[in-house]
C-alpha cells in the first residue's frame, strides 16, 4: 500500500474533494486526520471513512481561518503522539458578489480560509516534517489560480495566492526534503457546486466548455493527490497538475 505507515492531514475532509482524498489515503494504508468546522458532519465522515474499524481516521473540528482554532487542533494531534507526513490543504469556500460592492468582511473571510488557512496548516506541520526527514504538502488550487471569472474576486485572489504559496514552500523547504505541489481541479461535482449542477443552462455551459464533456468526480482529484503524496513524486516540487477534463488545454 502506497501510504502504509504514513500519517496524513486533510483539511476539508468532511465532504467533497477532501473526503475523497481522505478515503483514498485511508484505503492506501494511511492514518488520516480530517479537519472541518461542522463537528457532527466531520465525526460522521470519520466514522464512514474508517470502514475497517481500525481507528485510523480521526475527526478534529477546526476552522482553518482562525489561528487559535488551528493551534488547538494541532495540540490535539500532538497529544495523540501523531506526526503529520502528508498535508492536504483542501478546505475552501467561495463567496460571490460584485467587486464594486464586495464587503471587506467577505473578502477577508475567503482570504482567511483559502489562503491564510493553507499557510497556518503548512507552518504547523514543519517541525513534524523535519523530525521525519521530509514531508509532502498538497494544496488544492483552482482553475481560478490561472484564469478569472466575474463576481468571485476574493476566490480568484485567494487561489492565485495558493498557487504562488505552493511554489514558495517548494523553493524554501526543498532542502528539508519537503515537496509542495498543487492540484487544479476543473469543475468537480461536489456540494459546493450543487446549485450549478442543478442549473440546466450552467450545467450545459460547463459540459460544452470541458473537452471531456462532463463534470469531474472527487475521486479523480484524489488520485492526483495520491501521486503527489507517494514516494514516486519525491523529486517533483513546485508543480501544478490540472485535473480538469482538458479545460485549460483548450483555452
Ligand atoms: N468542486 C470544484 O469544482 C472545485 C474546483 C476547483 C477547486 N476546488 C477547491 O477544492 C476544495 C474543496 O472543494 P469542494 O468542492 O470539495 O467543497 P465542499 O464540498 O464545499 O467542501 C468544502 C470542505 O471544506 C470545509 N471547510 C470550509 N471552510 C472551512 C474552514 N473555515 N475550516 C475548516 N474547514 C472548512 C467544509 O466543511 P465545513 O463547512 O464544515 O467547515 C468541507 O469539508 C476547495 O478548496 C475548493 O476551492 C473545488
Amino acid at each position: 500500500m502506497i501510504l502504509e505507515g504514513k500519517t496524513a492531514l486533510v483539511s476539508g475532509g468532511s465532504r467533497g474533494i477532501g473526503r475523497a482524498i481522505a478515503e483514498l489515503f485511508y484505503a492506501e494504508g494511511a492514518n488520516v486526520y480530517i479537519f472541518s468546522r461542522n463537528p457532527d458532519q466531520l465525526a460522521q465522515a470519520a466514522k464512514e471513512i474508517d470502514c475497517k474499524n481500525e481507528n485510523r481516521c480521526h475527526a478534529v473540528p477546526c476552522d482553518v481561518g482562525s489561528k487559535t482554532s488551528v493551534d488547538e487542533a494541532f495540540a490535539r494531534i500532538k497529544a495523540d503522539g501523531a506526526v503529520i507526513d502528508v498535508l492536504v490543504n483542501c478546505a475552501g469556500v467561495n463567496l460571490r458578489g460584485p467587486l464594486e460592492t464586495m464587503p471587506i468582511e467577505t473578502w477577508q473571510k475567503v482570504l482567511d480560509i483559502n489562503l491564510t488557512g493553507t499557510f497556518l496548516l503548512t507552518q504547523n506541520c514543519f517541525e513534524g516534517f523535519k523530525k521525519r526527514g521530509g514531508g509532502k504538502v498538497i494544496n488544492i488550487a483552482s482553475l481560478m489560480s490561472e484564469i478569472a471569472r466575474p463576481t468571485i474576486s476574493p476566490y480568484v485572489a485567494s487561489k492565485g495566492g495558493v498557487k504562488m504559496f505552493t511554489k514558495a514552500i517548494a523553493v524554501e523547504w526543498a532542502k528539508y526534503n519537503i515537496q509542495a505541489n498543487a492540484i487544479i481541479p476543473g469543475y468537480i461535482s461536489t456540494e459546493m457546486n450543487t446549485p450549478l449542477i442543478q442549473d440546466e443552462k450552467f450545467n450545459k455551459f460547463i459540459c460544452d466548455r470541458t473537452p471531456a464533456g462532463r463534470w469531474g468526480k472527487p475521486e479523480e482529484v484524489a488520485h492526483a493527490a495520491l501521486f503527489f503524496a507517494s514516494k514516486g513524486a519525491d523529486f517533483i516540487t513546485g508543480q501544478l497538475i490540472a485535473v480538469d477534463g482538458g479545460i485549460l488545454a483548450a483555452l
